[in-house]
Parts: C-alpha cells; sequence; structure tokens
C-alpha cells in the first residue's frame, strides 16, 4: 500500500501483522527491554521493515537505535521513517542525495476521540472536514504526524499541531504551510485510505 505513495527513489517495507521473525540487534533489544510485549513486537517488526527496506536499497544493515526526540537513527546517507498502527507497519528510506527527510503515518480509518480534534487543529483546518470520503479527522491528524516525523529530523525540535496548516485535497494530496520559522517553509504530501487504514507520507526534496 504504501508504495503507492512514495516516489520511486525511496524503498519502503510493509507488514499488516507481526508475522515476521523478531530479530533484534543486542543494542536494540536492551532499548525495548522493559516493554511491553505488544510494544516490543510493533518496533521488531517496524526494524525488520527498515531492514528490509534499507537492503532494496543497498545499505549494509546496522542496529536502528531511537535518538534525538526518539527518531530512528538511520546509516549515514539515509533518510527515513517508521509507522505502526493496528494491523499495520512500515518504514521507508532513501539517500539523502534525494531527499532530504520522510515522514510516515499510518492510522485507522475512524473518527478521531472526541476531544481530539480541537486540540490537534487549526480552526480553518476543520472546515476542510465534512465532505464525503474517509475519515477526514483522522487523515488530518495523520498528515500532521508524518509531517512531525520529517520535520524533526530537519529542525531537531518539537513542533506544535497548531504551527502548521494543512490542507488536504480529494486528489489525494496535501500541503502544510509552516506557522513558525525553520528548515523548511512547508511539506508536500500524499495520502491513501483502504482496507480500514489511512497512510500518510511526506518527502522533503534534497534540494529545499
Ligand atoms: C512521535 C509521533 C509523531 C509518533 O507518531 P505515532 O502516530 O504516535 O506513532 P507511529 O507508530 O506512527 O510512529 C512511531 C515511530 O515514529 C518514529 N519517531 C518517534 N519520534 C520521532 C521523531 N521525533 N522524529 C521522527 N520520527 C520519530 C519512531 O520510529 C517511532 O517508532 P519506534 O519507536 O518503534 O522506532 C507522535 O507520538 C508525537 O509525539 N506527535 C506529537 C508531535 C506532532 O505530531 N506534531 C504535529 C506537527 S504539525
Amino acid at each position: 500500500m504504501i508504495g503507492d505513495l512514495l516516489p520511486p527513489e525511496v524503498a519502503w517495507a510493509e507488514r499488516f501483522a507481526d508475522d515476521v521473525p523478531e530479530a533484534l540487534y543486542p543494542s536494540e533489544q536492551q532499548v525495548i527491554a522493559e516493554a511491553v510485549p505488544k510494544r516490543r513486537r510493533e518496533f521488531a517488526t517496524g526494524r525488520w521493515c527498515a531492514r528490509r527496506a534499507l537492503h532494496r536499497l543497498g545499505v549494509p544493515l546496522a542496529a536502528i537505535l531511537p535518538g534525538d526526540g526518539g527518531a530512528p537513527t538511520w546509516p549515514s546517507g539515509i533518510a527515513g521513517a517508521i509507522t505502526h498502527c493496528a494491523g499495520y507497519r512500515a518504514a521507508a528510506v532513501t539517500h539523502l542525495s534525494a531527499y532530504a527527510s520522510i515522514g510516515l503515518d499510518a492510522e485507522p480509518d475512524e473518527p478521531l476521540p472526541a476531544g481530539v480534534l480541537d486540540a490537534i487543529s487549526l480552526p480553518e483546518e476543520r472546515d476542510q472536514l465534512s465532505r464525503p470520503g474517509p475519515a477526514w479527522d483522522r487523515l488530518l491528524f495523520s498528515a500532521k504526524e508524518s509531517i512531525y516525523k520529517a520535520w524533526y529530523p530537519l529542525a531537531h525540535r518539537w513542533l506544535d499541531f497548531t504551527e502548521a496548516r494543512v490542507e488536504l485535497r480529494d486528489d489525494r494530496t496535501f500541503s502544510a504551510k509552516l506557522l513558525v520559522e525553520g528548515p523548511v517553509s512547508g511539506f508536500e504530501g500524499t495520502w491513501l485510505a483502504g482496507t480500514g487504514l489511512l497512510l500518510t507520507a511526506v518527502t522533503v526534496p534534497a534540494r529545499s
């Protein structure tokens, strides 16, 4: 599924269950040792996807430890992102010479719990959510999560949900304008709804 959202220079892998071996490097095992089994499994399947994608890119495999702000520490010269939600795990990677950063997010195609939308959106963003289609409020949330994952490795700091204004389009694209100073002024993304899931992806071209 996620491949439909990504340009050809981006390698990716996805799973719809934790049906792959829990093969972690000792240093990865150490950081996840105290986690509950469900979290260990999603972490391991996320790493499995990441290594499969790196292999497709021809990059030697190594431990992918959580780094600054929780962002995965990718091999030198690589940008990437990992996501997991119920029934889905995925990773995407690319050479920094092609893209400066990537964001990826998966969510169930279901409305946000009551009260969440107001916390994660601007009033003008809410105006675009009452039309036929997927759970637009959850899609907005997912787009913002993808934006954050692409933002963080570039900016190395928090970005609040109200610091980017997102426009979701019917043609399965979206744009975001940053409302704070930063290394980029906005993001372009793509989205997809299917099999009960919403997927969003953001790629930041290397030249920006
Ligand atoms: C970090 C965050 C984006 C993760 O999203 P999520 O929907 O909760 O969870 P997902 O499963 O999709 O993604 C988790 C993965 O994101 C990655 N991640 C975590 N922190 C990250 C960061 N600072 N930068 C980039 N990637 C990060 C990790 O790979 C993590 O998986 P792992 O711990 O197994 O390696 C989210 O928890 C968060 O803190 N959001 C608040 C900030 C935000 O979204 N602002 C909106 C700006 S418009």
